[in-house]
């Protein structure tokens, strides 16, 4: 039993140094280069290349079909970049909002900027904003906690560990759209998309009406100021 438990431990370790390793290499936003953030680069860089289309405090435009920014933490933001510069995200013919965002992602070569502005963008306070569509909150709530917010956290402000965004300051259309995305199979079904694979999986347990319901919950809770 002494013995098993002996010959036993270098392998524990292993595992644990493959799992500390990954998880580092996983969660770090900018494996590459390790850099401190400079949030005066990300600003002018967001002024130059991306507030024409998500505006300039990261509110979004809905008839660009630009989400909002606000709200999002640095390294999903950068996660999402790669995914649309590597194909990853936005490369199916029919997702044409995803191929315009693909086509900016790739026109920046320098991924140490994407960074700086990743970690700008997420200085930026979300806005809430409202749900025009009939839907029932209270309902919502319900299938919101039962199966959203064990990735998402209690109340939608999103799990960094799990690398679930955060939700409350996505507008309704933007949420609804890519729900429908991910259930059409045009983000989180690249084989290198684990953590879009992860959200797709899900989609098929909710029907449309019940995805409004749960943004007008989502609506409901206060959006993190930060
Ligand atoms: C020409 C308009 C346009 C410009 C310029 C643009 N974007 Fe986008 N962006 C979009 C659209 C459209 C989408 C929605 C893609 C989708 O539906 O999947 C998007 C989506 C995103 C997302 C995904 C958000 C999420 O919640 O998953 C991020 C992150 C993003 N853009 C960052 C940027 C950054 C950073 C810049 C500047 C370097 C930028 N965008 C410039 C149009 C634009
Ligand atoms: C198993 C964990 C898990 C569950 C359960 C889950 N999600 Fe997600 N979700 C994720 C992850 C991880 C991502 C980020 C995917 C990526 O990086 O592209 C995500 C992304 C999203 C996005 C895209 C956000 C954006 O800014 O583009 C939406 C919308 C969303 N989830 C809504 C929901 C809703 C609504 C539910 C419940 C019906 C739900 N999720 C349940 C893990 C989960």
């Amino acid at each position: 039993m002494f013995a098993w438990g002996y010959g036993f431990m270098p392998l524990k370790k292993t595992v644990w140094i493959v799992v500390l390793a990954w998880g580092a290499y996983a969660c770090h936003p900018n494996n590459e280069t390790k850099v401190a953030p400079d949030l005066k680069q990300g600003e002018k860089t967001y002024i130059a290349y991306c507030a024409s289309c998500h505006s300039k405090m990261g509110e979004g435009v809905i008839q660009l079909k630009a989400p909002a920014l606000a709200g999002l933490e640095a390294a999903y933001v950068y996660r999402q970049m790669m995914n649309f510069k590597n194909g990853v995200r936005g490369y199916v013919a029919q997702d044409t909002s995803g191929q315009q965002m693909a086509a900016i992602a790739k026109s920046i070569s320098d991924t140490v900027m994407l960074y700086h502005v990743a970690t700008y963008i997420d200085s930026l306070p979300s806005v809430p904003y409202p749900l025009q569509v009939a839907a029932d909150a209270q309902n919502g709530k319900e299938i919101y906690q039962s199966i959203c917010g064990s990735c998402h956290g209690a109340t939608g402000q999103g799990n960094t560990k799990l690398n679930a965004p955060s939700l409350l300051g996505a507008q309704p259309w933007y949420i609804a759209s890519q729900f429908q995305k991910f259930k059409n199979g045009w983000r989180g079904s690249h084989p290198s998309d684990k953590f879009g694979a992860q959200m797709a999986a899900i989609t098929s347990l909710v029907n449309d009406q019940s995805v409004n319901d749960i943004i007008a919950y989502l609506q409901a809770q206060t959006p993190s100021t930060k």
